[in-house]
């Protein structure tokens, strides 16, 4: 993600946690419920807004890539607390998909690829790089803006993939949904909405689905 999110109501500390927790939260997207539905368009306007991502894929398919699932990835709890300044490894969507997740100064949090889009080099957090912190790949020192993904100096030719993040009242940090490097937001979230999140996918005005959506209350 890649994008700042407010806790959502109802999940005080303690109350939740590991598969409890993921089986909720995969509950509520299945529910379409309001929590989930303002994550995403929460999700939506924070990216699109200012954080969209650029660029298309990884070197000609040599490479692994993020975000190819077609439908919305199992969440999986990144860290119990991300405090500003600090990142996290980790691994999304799947156990071979090297990621990492940033708490910027701001308190905002995002979640990219941690494979460099030149040769697969892994992508490194340095706080004390630029205004803001920036991800660095020590290979042949390609840079890329903490906020955005974009390159900023060095080789790679594409931005790094996005994963959204969504933040729990307890603090605890989870990974949602992935894009494509350089695949806008809302593109991203109608392809893993899919069939299986008709509401969701109408709601945030996914192509060919509110007539599905209609036809499904009715
Ligand atoms: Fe990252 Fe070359 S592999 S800059």
């Amino acid at each position: 993600m890649s994008v700042t999110e407010r806790p959502a109501p109802g999940n005080g500390p303690g109350q939740e946690s590991g598969a409890a927790a993921a089986d909720q939260l995969r509950d509520r997207i299945s529910a379409d419920s309001l929590t989930t539905r303002r994550d995403y368009l929460r999700i939506v306007a924070t990216v699109s807004g200012g954080l969209a991502v650029g660029g298309v894929g990884v070197a000609a398919g040599i490479l692994h890539r993020h975000g190819d699932s077609e439908s919305l990835p199992e969440p999986k709890k990144v860290t119990d607390r991300l405090a500003p300044g600090q990142s996290v490894a980790f691994r999304f969507p799947g156990d071979d998909d090297r990621a990492v997740a940033v708490r910027l100064g701001d308190g905002s949090l995002v979640g990219y690829s941690a494979v460099c889009t030149h040769l697969a080099c892994g992508v490194l957090w340095r706080e004390d790089r630029g205004p803001e912190g920036e991800l660095y790949c020590p290979c042949h020192e390609g840079v890329f803006d903490a906020r955005t993904g974009e390159v900023t100096a060095g080789p790679p030719p594409r931005p790094l993939p996005k994963i959204f993040l969504t933040e729990q009242a307890d603090g605890s940090v989870w990974a949602v949904a992935t894009a494509r490097s350089g695949e806008p937001a809302k593109d991203a979230l109608c392809r893993q909405f899919g069939d299986d999140h008709p509401l969701d996918a109408a709601r945030l005005g996914c192509p060919g689905t509110a007539r599905a959506a209609e036809s499904r209350r009715t």
